[in-house]
């Protein structure tokens, strides 16, 4: 059979023989099962929710790697977020800095969702306990706010956008969310920086690949087909990165096929021509508290994106390869400072939404 018979192209079928079709689709899953499942994770928050639902809404947040390296633990007026540390990875992120910020980004999610049914109250950084973050409330009036209604919105879009400029206004808007005491942003439009930022980024990715051990972490949470995906509930399916799905036996040439250097450089140059602009976040300290902060600006940010009806997708990689740190950092006027995200943003489609395991399998008791 030919390799292009078997492949199917961001959920798409192509045609294949009746029988070999009949197998790799068995094999496979269905897309429709996929995108029922993605949906009814981002099904309205009830009127008035209970704390699962919460917890469902917080971790629609963004996460590295779509681990959810996430625990909840609840108590009356009182939710914690633990990290998981059974979920690291410890290739691109030795030192859980993704992590950290993957907790902040749920955190964000949790205070909008709850402020939004009237559960009012503060985010308390409780560095050093094993709690780290806790969100204590009381009962107040119910702020719903468009942060909260982008957060079902909200997804990462790997794809090409369509060269569009931002407004200063949306500009602005932008950095009015992503506003966290401990956090610096930098809105990145200007061609020739963008363009120097835009190499840093291939020269991260060619690091990357070259690194058996951060591509041996990465192939784990690949999900090739809609029935891996929606059995494990986390990882990167590979059409939310527009990448074809195919059975899973045909994953290490898939995975081949596609994450080639130069390929995936080639994508990357498209991706960075076609954004209105950069995003780089960088704390004013080096420590969880701070990583938990930029995670909380971030979604922030990105739910803002999503309300003003942009796409983002995150592009790490010079902040993830040490060497390249400095170079961001002063690309972005952050010099000697640790930049700790670099996202961009834009218009244009979006892709399948990612999937979540469920919240009740990540609350534990108080
Ligand atoms: C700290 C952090 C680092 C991330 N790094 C990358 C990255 O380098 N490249 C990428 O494509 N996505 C990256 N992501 C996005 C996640 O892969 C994405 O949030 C996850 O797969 C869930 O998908 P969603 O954002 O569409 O819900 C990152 C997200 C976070 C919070």
């Amino acid at each position: 059979m030919k390799r292009r018979t078997l492949l199917l192209a961001g959920g798409g079928l192509l045609a294949a023989g009746a029988a070999g079709t009949a197998l790799s689709l068995r094999g496979m899953g269905s897309t429709q099962d996929y995108a029922a499942g993605a949906a009814r994770l981002r099904e309205a928050l009830t009127a008035q929710p209970g704390m699962v639902d919460l917890v469902r809404f917080a971790t629609l947040a963004a996460n590295s790697h779509n681990t959810q390296p996430w625990r909840f633990r609840l108590a009356p007026g009182r939710m914690a977020l633990l990290p998981d540390f059974a979920r690291r990875t410890p290739a691109v992120d030795p030192d859980d800095h993704h992590m950290f910020v993957s907790l902040g980004c749920a955190a964000a999610n949790l205070a909008l969702a709850a402020q939004a049914r009237g559960l009012t109250g503060e985010l308390r950084f409780a560095s050093g306990s094993p709690d780290h973050l806790v969100f204590e409330h009381g009962v107040g009036p119910a702020t719903a706010s468009p942060l909260f209604e982008a957060i079902v919105q909200r997804q990462s879009t790997r794809g090409e956008y369509d060269g569009r400029t931002a407004s200063s206004a949306d500009l602005d808007q932008l950095m009015q969310a992503a506003r966290t005491p401990g956090v610096e942003l930098a809105l990145v439009t200007d061609t020739a920086a963008r363009e120097r930022i835009g190499e840093l980024v291939l020269a991260g990715n060619s690091a990357q690949m070259a690194d058996p051990a951060f591509v041996s972490e990465l192939r784990q949470w690949l999900r090739f087909n809609p029935r891996e995906a929606l059995s494990s509930g986390d990882g990167l399916y590979a059409a939310c990165s527009g990448n074809p799905i195919g059975p899973s036996w045909l994953a290490p040439t898939l995975f081949k096929l596609f994450f080639k250097e130069k390929t995936e450089n080639d994508k990357y140059a498209r991706q960075l021509r076609s954004a209105a602009g950069l995003a780089v976040f960088s704390a004013d300290k080096d420590d969880p508290e701070h990583w938990l902060r930029v995670g909380q600006a971030c979604q922030r940010f990105a739910l803002q994106a999503t309300a003003l009806g942009m796409k983002h997708a995150f592009l790490n990689q010079p902040a993830e390869v040490p060497s390249l740190r400095a170079e961001l950092a002063a690309l972005a006027g952050f010099p000697g400072r640790r930049p700790n995200l670099l996202m961009r943003f834009g218009y244009g489609p979006g892709l399948p939404y990612s999937l979540r395991r469920s919240a009740a399998s990540v609350i534990e008791p108080a």
